[in-house]
């Protein structure tokens, strides 16, 4: 085994240097990441003079290729390209032959562009009041190079979604809702103007927007709560239920949110009915933050008779409605019972929303099912985060690789399962994963140091999501991809542009050889380092 390692260490070595002085390769233009190690693994730093950019020149002409990758062993976003050569042949593997002896045979990567699936919308993360906490510690200089880190689609990852509470949830200073008061209030008389801290919120989004240069991101709303008075328990965690009298009350106070953040400048793009029903029927008994209770027999009430027609004869009749919201165990039922609660529940819907919390115990194939059931609707990821099992470790691992290999694992697998659009969960936490009321501290990809307000870190995870959100376009249509080696996980593209774009993960603790099979580019050879992930583009 120690052979294997020290084999290996070599093989990442050679590589970064063919990357580098190999002169079928150009320098790409990019600012390298800063790693520094921790002993839990490395990160990437960013301060007010400094941080890392994902830029590079589009491969133009057919044969021409732009293979970015990361690994386990230090590679962030490394480039090698080359705008001319064909066919598409990253000659990456100046290692003699016999050293691969051990390593079995090449794995084959075979593209079938005639069997086509979903049609991608995007990627994005989460604004929730503890990352706009966090963004406030922070130096402004700083705080533009990482809005330009998630949002810009010339030197970020270019995300282009982002969930926004509706009010508070757990990652927030203390569980809040609009029109506290007065109590039992059907009118909703003293929502009226927005929140002091949606006002900074919004603030902080507007200038994300302007600094990344991306005015187009579809934002989507999502309620965690209603004020309390309108709860069977009257509290704001514990077993509770919508109380019926207020079904009308609280399909109005998502309109009354709409119309006043349009009025502040933000048009949201999507609204969901409400985060993880089921924390306040069965998860109650663990989870001590803000939440509303549902049966899917009554949210499809719900929805049926009060949200969706209050929404479409609204003047936010375009704004997309998503269900669920929730672990992947409640698919695909959760919506057939919405609409034995009420035979019109799911006409009114545009999309599925799913967490991914449960992803290792629950088979991707529910995913399928439910869009077999209804295939007109969206499939999106709306949330996922590490650390909030009891038994994984509670907030931020600095550097760990794991952490940034189990993102994209069940990536690469939603992606596989009809899934269009993923939403990672905070965008930026403190150092120990907060702020959050309710101490549920998690991960995040990028961990802000709130001491200093100086640094931030971008974990493994961040560049695990930008593999994906920045070269899977809006519009990409995924193609049959088939691999000989189930340790080696691909998934393919054909972007709006015509390029192809497939991202790619060498799960293994060795390097290996792969050997792209593409019937009309052409064959390309790579050799990837262990456990490394790669986005392969090429025209
Ligand atoms: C910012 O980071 C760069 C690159 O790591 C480093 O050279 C520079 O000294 C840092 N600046 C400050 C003020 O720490
Ligand atoms: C309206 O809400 C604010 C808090 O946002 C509260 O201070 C005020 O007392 C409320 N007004 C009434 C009449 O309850
Ligand atoms: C379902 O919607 C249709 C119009 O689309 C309406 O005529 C009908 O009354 C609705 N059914 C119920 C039970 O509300
Ligand atoms: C955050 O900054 C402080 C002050 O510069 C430093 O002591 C601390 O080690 C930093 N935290 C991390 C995780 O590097």
């Amino acid at each position: 085994m120690k052979g294997t390692t020290t084999l290996n260490l070599i093989a990442v070595g050679l590589l970064l240097l063919s990357l580098i002085v190999s002169p079928a390769l150009t320098a790409s233009e990019a600012v390298p990441c800063a790693l520094r190690e921790y002993p839990t693994g490395s990160v990437c730093v960013c301060n007010s003079t400094y941080c890392d950019t994902l830029e590079f020149e589009e491969p133009i002409t057919v044969g021409g290729f732009l293979l970015v990758s990361s690994s386990r062993d230090g590679i962030r976003f490394g480039q090698s390209r080359d705008a001319t050569k064909m066919p598409v042949v990253p000659e990456v593997k100046p290692i003699p032959k016999q050293r691969f002896a051990r390593s079995t045979r090449p794995v084959t990567i075979q593209l079938n562009r005639r069997r086509t699936f979903q049609t991608v919308v995007g990627f994005g993360g989460a604004f929730t009041g503890a990352v706009s906490f966090n963004l406030g510690k922070l130096e402004p200089t700083l705080r533009s190079c990482l809005y330009r880190s998630y949002y810009s689609k010339k030197v970020g990852i270019g995300f282009s979604l982002m969930r926004i509470p509706i009010g508070g949830c757990d990652f927030d200073l203390k569980p809040w809702a609009y029109n506290e008061l007065p109590e039992d209030d059907v009118h909703l008389t003293n929502f009226t103007k927005l929140d002091q801290r949606d006002l900074i919120k919004i603030a902080q989004i507007k200038e994300l927007m302007a600094t990344a240069e991306n005015q187009d991101i579809k934002l989507m709303g999502a309620a965690w709560s209603p004020p309390r008075w309108m709860k069977s328990n009257n509290d704001w965690s514990g077993s509770s239920r919508l109380k019926s009298e207020y079904y009308q009350t609280w399909a109005d106070y998502h309109i009354k949110y709409l119309q006043l953040m349009t009025d502040a400048g933000l048009d949201y793009w999507a609204i969901s009915t409400g985060n993880e029903p089921m924390n306040a029927v069965i998860g109650f008994l663990f989870i001590r933050f803000m939440s509303l209770g549902w049966t899917a027999l009554s949210q499809g009430k719900w929805v049926g008779d009060h949200l969706g027609p209050t929404l479409r004869s609204s003047g936010f009749q375009n704004v997309k409605l998503f269900a669920g919201d929730d672990q992947r165990y409640t698919f695909p039922w959760w919506f057939s019972q919405m609409d034995q609660g009420h035979p019109n529940a799911t006409q009114y819907l545009d999309g599925l929303a799913v967490h991914w919390y449960w992803d290792g115990v629950t088979p991707p194939g529910l995913l399928d099912q439910a869009v077999r059931l209804y295939p007109d609707k969206l499939l999106f990821n709306t949330e996922a985060s590490l650390g909030d099992k009891p038994f994984q470790t509670h907030g931020p691992i600095l550097g760990s690789w794991d952490r940034a290999e189990s993102y994209i694992t069940y990536i690469l697998q939603d992606l596989q399962h009809s899934v269009h659009g993923w939403i990672d969960w905070n965008l930026m936490l403190n150092e120990i994963g907060g702020p959050n009321y309710a101490k549920n501290y998690v991960e995040s990809a990028v961990v802000v140091n709130t001491t200093s307000g100086k640094e931030v870190y971008k974990q493994p995870i961040f560049y695990g999501l930008g593999h994906f959100s920045r070269f899977i376009t809006e519009g990409s249509t995924r193609f049959e991809t088939t691999t000989s080696d189930s340790a080696v996980i691909v998934v393919g593209f054909t972007r709006p542009d015509q390029k192809t774009t497939l991202v790619f993960y060498n799960k293994k603790s060795s390097s290996c050889e792969v050997i792209v099979k593409d019937p009309e580019r052409g064959v390309a050879q790579l050799h990837l380092p262990p456990k490394s992930v790669h986005s392969l583009l090429y025209a």
